[in-house]
């Protein structure tokens, strides 16, 4: 039974009375601190501003426990719960008592199944194609630029039949996405770095964020209000995400979903389908350029693979570990927050009803508790016969229950698609050292150079 309080969770030293853990505030990296925290605090530790506790679980097997649907939900709160100024009722922003939420699931399901990847696979391959003529005109490659561009124009074309012209012959030709992308990653830091501000000086500088975030908002929006214009008006059908938003009933009510609601759908799948996906690109073209052997072993079995249509892409074993094992070590979404249902014991601490948590996927994916003493190194190999995933190892890139992610399949495809494809033609190399990450919400590599040089 838990006997003490959330009040008596370990804290960062400094704990200052009434403005609480400030000096020890991280703005820019909160997640990354924090797993430094988790390594002398444990795996349950506060952090306290101005009276509010964020209660944060960094241990492999109190981070299972929140797993627990019975006993435990989703939490919209941090970056999340601030994105729904810009899409209230998205799969991501809604709250699961929304009924909208529950429709635009059950609508949106199908188009994430094994079927629906097959027909995805060839848009995929147009951006893969696309890319490769274009990394073979350049010596070096822009990693960031270049994954951003890439995973865009994958969720345009699969998801919506557009292309956004940030890739292939046409590329520049449309502004708009352009202005698009600036305004969609200048909102995603604004959510994250309005959400972790200090007492006093943060209210001033979200106060002064405030119109810029207006200003994107607007931009956003009105990008999809014509993307969805034109759709209409061209009147043809495609097989694609937005086919499913505009013309599938709920299969339970026969519903389908309000105009307003496709907006912010549209919004949340060019959002959140691109920023993860992207950021694990970066993480894993790094760990292949710096490493020959790896880089030559995975080669060999694209190579066998043969004509990577969807089948042999999807049974590509060895970059799906590596994958995973980058998931492990840098997962671009760092920590979910969990509701307790009932009053809950965590640790010996009492976590009331109603309150939410922190999950650090980052941290529990590395306690070495769980994933033994070599957590903290890169080894794919652990993934291999899928004991990595076990249960009890605490692996969850992609969330867990309801809430977690849809886009799983559709990332993992056109991530296992683009990698094969990238080694086929290029050998790669970098002179980065190490992984330096930012966060937005998400976590993602700082900008690093890649060499990519053309193999005949
Ligand atoms: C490597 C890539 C990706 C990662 C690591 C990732 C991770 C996640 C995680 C952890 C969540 C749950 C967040 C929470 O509980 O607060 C989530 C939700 C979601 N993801 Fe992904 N995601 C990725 C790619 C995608 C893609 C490609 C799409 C769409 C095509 C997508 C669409 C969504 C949506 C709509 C939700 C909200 C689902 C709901 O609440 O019903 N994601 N993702």
């Amino acid at each position: 039974m838990a006997t003490r309080s959330i009040d008596e969770l370990p804290h960062a030293p400094g704990r200052i009375p009434f403005l609480g853990d400030v000096t020890s505030v991280d703005r820019k990296t909160p997640t990354q601190h924090e797993l430094e925290l988790s390594r002398t605090l444990g795996p349950i530790f506060g952090r306290k501003i101005l009276g509010e506790t964020l209660v944060v679980v960094s241990g492999a097997r109190l981070a299972m426990q929140c797993s627990d649907e019975n006993n435990w939900a989703r939490a919209l709160v941090g970056p999340g719960a601030a994105l729904r100024r810009l899409a209230p009722s998205g799969l991501f922003t809604a709250r699961t008592s929304d009924p909208l939420w529950a429709q635009a699931r059950r609508i949106m399901d199908p188009a994430f199944t094994a079927a629906s990847m097959r027909i995805y696979h060839a848009s995929m391959q147009t951006v893969a194609d696309d890319l490769i003529t274009d990394w073979t005109k350049r010596s070096t490659v822009d990693v960031h630029d270049a994954m951003t561009r890439a995973t865009l124009e994958v969720i345009g074309r699969a998801g919506f039949s557009r292309h956004l012209g940030l890739l292939g012959p046409e590329t520049g030709g449309e502004p708009d996405a352009t202005a698009f992308v600036a305004a969609l990653g200048s909102i995603l830091r604004w959510a994250s770095e309005s959400t972790n501000e200090l007492p006093l000086l943060g209210a001033v500088r979200n106060r002064l964020r405030d119109g810029q975030a207006a200003r994107d908002i607007k931009v956003l929006r009105g990008y999809v209000d014509q993307m969805l214009a034109e759709r209409r008006a061209a009147g043809t059908d495609h097989d694609d995400l937005l086919a499913a938003m505009l013309h599938s009933p709920d299969p339970e009510t026969g519903e389908f979903l309000p105009d307003h609601n496709v907006v912010d759908q549209v919004l949340t799948f060019l959002a959140a389908g691109h920023e993860t996906t992207a950021a694990l690109l970066e993480s894993t073209l790094f760990y292949l350029a710096r490493d020959h052997e790896l880089q030559h072993a995975l080669r060999q079995e694209v190579t066998a693979a043969g004509s990577l249509d969807y089948r042999a892409v999807a049974g590509l074993r060895g970059l799906r570990q590596l994958l995973n094992e980058v998931l492990r070590l840098h997962p671009p979404v760092p920590g979910y927050f969990r509701l307790a249902r009932t009053d809950q014991d965590l640790g010996g601490f009492k976590i009331p009803a109603g309150r939410a948590v922190f999950v650090l996927s980052l941290a529990a994916q590395r306690d070495p508790q769980v994933w033994g003493e070599r957590a903290e190194q890169f080894d794919p190999t652990r993934f291999a016969d899928r004991r990595g995933e076990a249960a009890e190892r605490f692996f969850k890139p992609w969330g867990t229950g309801p809430r977690s992610c849809i886009g799983m399949s559709f990332a993992q495809h056109e991530s296992l698609l683009l990698l094969a494809r990238i080694l086929n033609c290029f050998d790669l190399s970098t002179s980065a050292n190490e992984l330096s990450m930012v966060e937005r919400g998400t976590l993602r590599p700082a900008g690093y150079t890649l060499t990519a040089t053309y193999r005949s």
